[in-house]
């Protein structure tokens, strides 16, 4: 039983570790740690229920700290089955912001912990994926006249939001913290590239110099990986479907070909996509023996798994976050992190320092809300551009680096149509 009692977690003895890892994430969170000591004063949350769907990590605590000590009161739930940090957790619960997150739980106990985090009754919803706000517009709609709005971290869930809003159903204002360039350009980008790497890499120890290395989906994640997997050796082929991204992977000096091609000769495979059945039967049949699954797209659909699962005779933990699939025709295919995104579910996610963008974006939207909450419409809205700039701003002064402003000429020239050649 947790002090709490409005909390699930593993193991509350955990407490003391997760503790020193959240403060180890706190030194490369500056910016977070300034917006937590104005929060600290001005209380911008003051009596304000959150309940948020975040991968239940290191920094997500140090957001959540920002939060509480803003005046809010904070639920956490997990928003990945794979992706929670028990001792993180246990961390959180001793600081007093109930945790719903256990690592590994199925998918009953995932959404669980959801409808636990909305038992809160929110004001403002954070998620990533969408998970928390498709169930408050399915499932617990007597729960929607008390919010106020929302924010979505991830592309997936943005993309699942534009088409709730499309379809008319969208019921109060999100905004895309995703969509900031202070978030998408480093922490897709940056964050996924490396921790992407980095979970692969303690899944399996593999030398990734001289792998073919096939990475489907050029979107900002898969540019950051495809470019770390170069910068350690590896032949990287990228796989799109988008004709101005495929260009974009060669001329970035990628290979490109159809995935049917490229299952041939793949070592390891990583989609990152958004997408569904990315990897599908008629690749899996083509692959070499040997060959390595790995996802960190958001759902644990872009991997065919019910095929892979077709076409073996046996499956058997190989080791942790390693499925060794037993194909019928004596080929072996290696599925990663039960095809969850692996920077979470065997590594630790993306590194504290680009998510002190990410979360500052989401701590200055949340307050952003509560003080437009009588102008906001119900529809899917971008990151202010003053608050983009600000963590900006804030980044590079924690940096130490100075850049140039614009001479009041530069700025009547960059204004202007009448000089020319
Ligand atoms: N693992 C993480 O920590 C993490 C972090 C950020 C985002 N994400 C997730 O990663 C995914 C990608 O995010 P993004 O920001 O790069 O999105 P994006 O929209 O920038 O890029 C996705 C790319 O995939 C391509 N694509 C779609 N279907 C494809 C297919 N069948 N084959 C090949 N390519 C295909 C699209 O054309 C696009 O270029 C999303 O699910 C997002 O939520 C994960």
């Amino acid at each position: 039983m947790t002090p709490d009692n409005q909390s699930d977690i593993k193991d509350p003895s955990l407490a003391e570790a997760g503790r020193q890892r959240i403060a180890w994430a706190s030194r490369e969170m500056p910016v977070i740690r300034q917006i937590r000591e104005r929060f600290a004063t001005e209380k911008p949350l003051q009596g304000i229920r959150i309940s948020a769907c975040l991968h239940i990590t290191t920094e997500t605590a140090n957001l959540a700290l920002v939060l509480k000590d803003g005046g809010a009161k904070v639920i956490l739930c997990a928003s990945n089955p794979l992706s929670t940090q028990d001792d993180t957790a246990a961390a959180l619960v001793e600081y007093g912001i109930p945790t719903n997150a256990i690592k590994g739980e199925d998918e009953k106990t995932y959404y669980k912990h959801i409808d636990t985090a909305l038992d809160n009754k929110p004001n403002i919803t954070v998620d990533d994926g969408a998970d928390l706000v498709t169930t408050l517009h399915i499932k617990r709609q007597d729960l929607l006249k008390d919010v106020l709005g929302g924010t979505e971290e991830t592309t997936t869930g943005v993309i699942r939001l534009r088409s709730l809003a499309k379809a008319g159903k969208l019921q109060y204002p999100i905004i895309a913290v995703n969509d900031a360039q202070t978030k998408y350009l480093f922490d897709n980008r940056y964050g996924t590239g490396q921790s992407t790497i980095d979970g692969i890499t303690r899944a399996t120890n593999i030398l990734w110099a001289g792998k073919r290395v096939v990475v489907s989906g050029y979107g900002w994640c898969g540019r950051g990986i495809a470019l770390r997997a170069r910068g350690l050796g590896a032949h990287v082929i990228v796989t799109e479907v988008e004709p101005t991204r495929a260009l974009e992977a060669i001329l970035d000096g990628y290979q490109v070909m159809p995935l049917l091609k490229a299952a041939e000769i793949g070592d390891i495979f990583i989609t990152i996509s958004g997408n569904k059945n990315v990897i599908d039967k008629a690749h899996l049949e083509m692959m070499k023996d040997g060959a390595i699954l790995a996802n960190s797209g958001h759902f644990n659909v872009e991997i065919n798994i019910p095929a892979l699962e077709s076409l073996s005779q046996g499956v058997r933990r190989f080791r942790s976050f390693i499925d060794e699939y037993s194909l019928k025709d004596g080929r072996h295919l290696y599925l990663l992190g039960e095809g969850r995104l692996i920077n979470l579910a065997a590594a630790e996610g993306h590194p504290a320092s680009v998510m002190d963008m990410s979360f500052a974006n989401q701590a200055l939207c949340l307050e952003y809300i509560v003080k437009n909450r009588q102008n906001l419409e119900t529809k899917v809205y971008r990151v202010p551009e003053e608050i983009d700039k600000k963590v900006a701003r804030l980044k590079l002064k924690s940096m130490e680096t100075e850049i140039d402003s614009l001479t009041p000429e530069q700025k009547t020239y960059l204004a202007s149509w009448h000089e020319g050649t």
